[in-house]
């Protein structure tokens, strides 16, 4: 049993009396949402009344106590270089880190895993020597995607977790309040301090009806991703209801909760239902069903709130799942919601290539047994109907448990049979681990993935890629087809007899029909007779143990120089590049080597082509923030709406305070990154009037005062003084609490 029992039977056995207590102290019916988060509140003790009053929501901090912690390979370095400086022995809830985001999808998974663990062999050592020691679960490269095999073994309704991955929310699809948050989040967590945050709003999504035909789960996210846009779920959570709801499996409900980050919501979740039930019966969890079963209302928002959803909830939006169309988004952007009945259009006025190159199903999103068996359905049509697959196509299983039973069940010869090429059961192209087969790496072309994410060069590098997300089945349908504007509901193909004929809907089980069967899972239990040492090689180009940032000097900062000043979307791909630089994610000093070398330089148009003031030449932010760094010089980053989407990598945050930025002052920030910055000891600060971002100059000298009065609510003051000799002024917001004042005054949370 990988899961831990007697922890979930803690928290079901006071779990209703919390509920309770908390719907008494509110004096007001509760959401599901509501539920989850007061009976996991950090001094809630037991039966005892849990707390005074309600939290207001999208105001009041608070602090909570996760039931465990995951880590991908990517983040966990960091996370655990940062727990191995925090003075504890183990850590203090499970914890597990799953080795997926390193293993590069090349020729297959047979030639691919040996050669990742070849290129990766000091990293993969250090992770299962440190989670070893300090009695964490390893998850080895190829046993799957961190959020598959966090629903498969450790997700459960009621529960919740915190992720070092943006995508951790892919767990409420079993009812979990499940939140993707940067190491020093996790670091908290594992060391049993209490975790904090913002109560969240909380938006409602009614789900009607039920799906039939091409449409799929994916297609209700990414509808609401074109409602929501990517902001538009900020510091809320996505609370699903009604008998559409019910009507999704389990790791449809994933899916939906999945893409939660690609609106920018803390987390997404489900009501538990039946079908929350069978997948965890399916996955050896009978206990965890029963416990929850036992629960009853306690994992559903209450009666009223259901009869009544737009007075408890602060945004309802109704989907009709019968009237669903499937829906392709992008490029460039996942909130960018095409119909399928609209996108052929779309596709010939913008003028983006119509021939459709590669489909891709997997990533975290869509790689479960279900969408594996509904894409084979479409491709056992090409054999059936004679008909040339016209793209080539590439699997990643999201497990070793989806991988192994979709091959004894005759799966993944379906999607071989095509061309598919099974990938490792890995992350792979979805962040940018794909050795693309292209004649030319910078020809404009089309691709579609079953992924969550299309941010330019996130796939495959090549800016020109114009990456499009959609189920696995629309994958799989237009990779048979090879032309972006096909569509099933619609349109025929012509075979090889030169008959025209059109593909079925999709069909695929919720849940093998035998169970689930695997050999080897790739799970690793730390042995807690023999625990050993954690080494690293202090020459590693690799790892690099952390040193403390120094705390705040007690001044204003003066003139520190204008590091960028971004124009348009900055994700944390753009600031902190995935790809070739995954590699250098436990090393601080080497990774920051590419310190928003994505981002565009409002003044010039280019990227990774900054002013250097010191010489007046034009180069690479990095090279410009150590030139700085050296000379005692701090730096200021300066940026527009939402910045730091995406990911939860926190070396986007740890980057520019390595290299002595100071400030990085935006019109917006995205939820995780904005309190990575902080928990970093930066300052993060918002315009007051997002059109005085207009009013900075390339070379401006620019001061930020009011660090001495820095308190909740308090306002800074940004002086500008441009090299013409004149000078300027204008007000920031910030967002900090005490407790993050202290961070920043300690030089980081870790510090303090
Ligand atoms: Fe991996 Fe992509 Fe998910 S990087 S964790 S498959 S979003």
């Amino acid at each position: 049993m990988l899961f831990d029992l007697d922890l979930i039977r803690t928290v079901y056995g006071t779990f209703a009396n919390r509920v309770d207590a908390a719907r008494k102290a509110a004096g007001t019916p509760l959401t599901l949402t509501e539920k989850i988060l007061y009976a996991h509140l950090f001094d809630a003790d037991g039966t005892k009344l849990p707390i005074g009053h309600a939290y207001v929501r999208g105001t009041d901090y608070v602090n909570f106590r996760p039931d465990r912690v995951a880590m991908q390979d990517a983040t966990a370095q960091m996370a655990l270089l940062q727990f191995m400086n925090a003075g504890r022995d183990r850590s203090a809830v499970p914890a597990s880190v799953h080795c997926d985001h390193l293993i590069q999808a090349d020729m297959g998974a047979d030639k691919d895993l040996p050669t990742a663990n070849s290129a990766n062999r000091e990293v993969y050592g250090f992770l299962s020597s440190v989670s070893n020691r300090y009695g964490i679960g390893f998850w080895k490269p190829g046993a799957g995607i961190i959020h598959q095999v966090v629903l498969e073994n450790y997700a459960f309704p009621g529960g919740m977790m915190v992720g070092t991955d943006s995508h951790t929310p892919n767990a409420g699809g079993l009812g979990m309040i499940a939140i993707g948050v940067g190491g020093a989040d996790a670091v908290d967590v594992m060391a049993g301090i209490p975790w904090e945050l913002k109560m969240p709003k909380i938006i409602g999504v009614k789900l009607t009806g039920k799906l039939g035909g091409w449409a799929s789960p994916k297609d209700v996210i990414l509808k609401l991703a074109g409602i929501l846009t990517v902001k538009g779920g900020t510091n809320a959570v996505i609370e699903y209801f009604g008998d559409g709801a019910a009507a999704l499996s389990a790791t449809g409900k994933a899916t939906i909760c999945n893409m939660g980050a690609e609106v920018g919501a803390t987390c997404s979740l489900f009501p538990y239902d039946e079908a929350m039930e069978r997948y965890l019966r399916a996955t050896g969890r009978t206990e965890v069903a029963d416990g929850a079963n036992a629960l009853g209302d306690n994992l559903r928002a209450d009666a009223e709130v259901a009869a009544d959803p737009g007075k408890y909830y602060d945004r309802v939006i109704e989907i009709d799942l019968s009237a669903l169309e499937p829906y392709i988004n992008g490029p460039f952007t996942p909130d960018a919601a095409h119909t399928i009945s609209e996108f052929g259009a779309f596709v010939r006025e913008k003028g983006i290539p119509q021939q459709m190159e590669v489909g891709l199903v997997g990533s975290c999103t869509n790689s479960s047994y279900q969408d594996m068996g509904r894409a084979a359905s479409v491709a056992r049509q090409a054999k059936t109907k004679d008909l040339k697959v016209k793209a080539e196509f590439i699997i990643n299983p999201g497990s070793e448990q989806v991988r192994y039973t979709a091959e004894r069940d005759g799966i993944l010869g379906d999607l071989t049979a095509i061309g598919g090429v099974i990938m490792a059961n890995a992350c792979g192209p979805c962040i940018g681990q794909w050795a693309r087969h292209t004649d030319d790496p910078t020809r404009p072309n089309s691709i579609v993935t079953s992924f969550n994410r299309n941010f330019a060069k996130r796939a495959d590098g090549n800016p020109n890629t114009h990456a499009f997300v959609a189920s696995p089945e629309l994958v799989t349908a237009l990779t048979i087809a090879g032309d972006l504007t096909f569509n099933p509901l619609t349109d025929t193909l012509t075979n090889e007899k030169g008959e025209p004929v059109r593909l079925d809907p999709p069909q695929g089980d919720e849940l093998p029909r035998q169970g689930f069967g695997v050999k080897d899972n790739g799970y690793i239990a730390p042995d807690t007779a023999n625990r050993g040492e954690v080494a690293i090689d202090p020459q590693s180009k690799r790892l690099q143990r952390l040193e403390p940032f120094a705390p705040w000097d007690g001044g204003d900062f003066t003139e520190l120089r204008l590091l960028i000043q971004a124009a348009g979307k900055c994700t944390t791909d753009h600031i902190s590049m995935a790809g070739p630089w995954l590699r250098f994610r436990g090393h601080l000093e080497n990774i920051s080597d590419n310190l928003l070398m994505g981002a565009v330089n409002r003044f010039n148009g280019q990227t990774n082509s900054v002013l250097n003031p010191l010489t007046g030449a034009y180069e690479g932010v990095s090279a410009v923030a150590k030139q700085l760094k050296a000379q005692g010089i701090g730096s200021i980053i300066v940026a527009e709406e939402n910045y730091g989407e995406g990911s939860s990598r926190e070396h986007a945050a740890l980057e520019p305070r390595f290299l002595n930025a100071k400030v990085v002052l935006v019109k917006s920030f995205a939820r995780i990154h904005e309190t990575n910055l902080k928990k970093q000891g930066m300052l993060a600060l918002t315009f007051a009037d997002g059109a005085d971002y207009d009013r900075i100059r390339e070379d401006d000298r620019i001061s930020v005062t009011g660090l001495k009065t820095f308190a909740p609510g308090s306002r800074m003051t940004i002086t500008l003084l441009h090299s013409d000799g004149t000078s300027e002024s204008f007000e920031a917001l910030h967002t900090y609490n005490e407790q993050q004042i202290g961070w920043f005054r300690a030089g980081s949370a870790l510090n303090s």
